[in-house]
């Protein structure tokens, strides 16, 4: 059958206008601010000609206040499928050159039927936000339309990744979509994200700030916690997106994707002993000893700025994809406190959701004392490391480097937490508390009475090491497997996880646990 030209010709022109978005020239003034176009930064994620659009003719079609005559060309948001490394992804990207990329009942259907679609086909969301927030000039229906969109995040959780980019403004309740999602990333330059503005906030409390301290991406990447990468601009931000989905599944059914040869690399590595100082005091950076863990260039580090006491990343270890979680000893002592706790239980419960095995490295001295840490919950807080821990049934596998010390040292995937391999090195320390704490109390009278005080007190701590907090007395008892050199560490760990690749552990039915939030 031929198609009669005027069908064609119609169909062009309808595609065209729609494609024209805000206009050659409102185009090219973004791209002088270095800016990409909502469609050029979904077209950008994608392998070539691989975007398929659904809803380019979609847009809501009676408008007052100010609306009438205007055409609102995709309704100011971009939705489709399209391909990454030969796997589909699901995106929408904001327009803000139509009506400020603002949302309405139209807008969030578009949304809305892409999620539903993204949830049947089991595929990771992508969501570009860039938007004036509720379209003003529909009322209720854009707030209903937030709803809906929120109401499919929830749903989603935990069956497909989501991930949103901040790439413009998010205000008000429009921000929690994306603080819904799994991921969040924020270019440095055009983005701002806040629920009541610097005006906002001047009005109501008297209290004076600035969008750069309250709403930047520097300032949610290091102060709030709520995002977890800042892209230098938006074809970073693409890169980003595109590196998460490379150790992330297509969905909850499906493994991550390891790239694991047959042979098992099982060379010593000493390079990782000369990053430990000498002195047990000293601190370290724990992310050099990731890296030497982790194949070469494969760690991707998670939240880096935010509660650097704790390190969390993907990385692979021999091709296997995983979740590190790791006290830096360089930061707080490497102590667990409210933000660390949060950070790190989160991150346990992605991987858990998206099968990746967690490999859990221990030097932490306990909880951070202080009277901020006690008011503000660090008893609830920290409680989520536990419980993430021990609600997560992918494989577990615990290195102590050197301090163990207390409920931190549960809280760090202890083999009563559900570690399934644990493994010390020779440095480990695994005890109720620190050598020179429990020295101070139980000694302080011997210690006092002593010719030579500072003598006996080290004698006494050295004996407390050796008797108490030794990684053989642990692994006498079976809560260390094995203490093994640091040089070996990496070979241990990668056999163990090829062990444990197909682990399976059943848990009594329940709708979820109560985890302390
Ligand atoms: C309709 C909107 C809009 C909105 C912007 N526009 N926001 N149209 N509804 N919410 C339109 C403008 O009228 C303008 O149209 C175009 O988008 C570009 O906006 P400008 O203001 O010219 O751009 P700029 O100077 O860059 O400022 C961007 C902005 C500002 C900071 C986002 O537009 C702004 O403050 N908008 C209102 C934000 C807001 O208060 N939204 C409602 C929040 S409440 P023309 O035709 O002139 O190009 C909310 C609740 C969500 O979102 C609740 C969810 C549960």
């Amino acid at each position: 059958m031929a198609i009669d030209k005027k069908l064609i010709d119609d169909l062009e022109h309808r595609r065209a206008k729609a494609l024209e978005s805000g206009g050659a020239e409102r185009i090219a003034r973004r791209h002088e601010k270095g800016l990409l176009t909502a469609r050029e930064r979904l077209e950008g994620l994608y392998a070539e000609h691989t975007f398929q659009e659904f809803g380019l003719h979609a847009q809501h079609q009676t408008h007052g206040f100010g609306m009438e005559g205007k055409t609102l060309p995709t309704d100011g948001v971009i939705t489709g499928i399209g391909f990454i490394d030969g796997r589909p992804v699901a995106g929408f990207s904001q327009d803000f050159m139509i009506a400020g990329g603002s949302l309405g009942t139209v807008h969030a259907r578009k949304i809305c039927e892409l999620m539903d679609h993204a949830g049947r086909g089991g595929m990771p969301i992508i969501g570009f936000n860039d938007s004036g927030g509720a379209r003003i000039q529909e009322g209720v229906e854009s707030l209903s339309g937030y709803g809906q969109v929120f109401n499919r995040n929830v749903l989603l959780s935990g069956v497909v990744p989501q991930i949103a980019v901040i790439c413009g403004p998010c205000a008000g309740g429009a921000v929690y979509s994306p603080a819904l999602m799994d991921f969040v990333i924020m270019t440095r330059r055009s983005a701002s994200m806040f629920i009541c503005g610097p005006e906002v906030i001047r009005a109501v409390t008297g209290q004076h700030t600035t969008m750069e301290e309250i709403g930047s991406a520097e300032a949610h990447a290091r102060d709030s916690g709520n995002i977890h990468f800042v892209a230098e601009d938006d074809r970073h931000a693409l890169e980003l997106v595109r590196a998460l989905l490379g150790y992330l599944p297509s969905n909850n059914m499906m493994d991550p994707p390891h790239h694991m040869d047959d042979e098992i690399t099982l060379r010593d590595d000493n390079g990782i002993e000369a990053l430990m100082p000498e002195d047990a005091k000293m601190a370290y950076d724990v992310k050099g000893i990731i890296m030497r863990i982790a194949d070469d260039n494969s760690f991707l580090e998670v939240q880096a700025d935010f509660a650097r006491n704790l390190v969390i990343g993907l990385g692979r270890i021999d091709g296997v994809v995983v979740g590190f979680v790791a006290n830096q000893p360089q930061v707080k002592a490497g102590s667990l406190d409210i933000d660390a706790s949060d950070k790190g239980a989160r991150f346990i419960r992605l991987c858990n959701i998206f099968n990746i095995p967690l490999v859990t490295l221990v030097d932490v001295p306990g909880f951070l004392p202080g009277i901020a840490q006690e008011k503000q919950g660090i008893i609830r807080h920290g409680a989520k490391m536990l419980f993430a821990y021990g609600a997560s049934t992918v494989p577990k596998i615990t290195v102590i480097m050197r301090k163990a010390y207390g409920g931190a040292f549960l809280a760090m995937c202890s083999r009563d937490m559900g570690a399934d391999l644990v493994l010390a090195w020779p440095t480990a320390e695994i005890a109720v508390m620190g050598a020179e704490g429990a020295v101070n109390i139980l000694y302080r009278k011997e210690i006092e009475e002593a010719d030579d005080k500072t003598g006996r007190r080290r004698e006494l701590i050295e004996e407390y090491r050796a008797r108490f907090a030794s990684p053989y007395q642990s692994a006498a008892h079976m809560f260390v497997h094995d203490v093994i050199l640091p040089r070996r560490t990496r070979a241990a760990i990668s056999l163990a996880l090829r062990s444990l690749l197909s682990k399976r552990e059943a848990r009594p039915h329940k709708k979820h646990g109560n985890i302390p939030l």
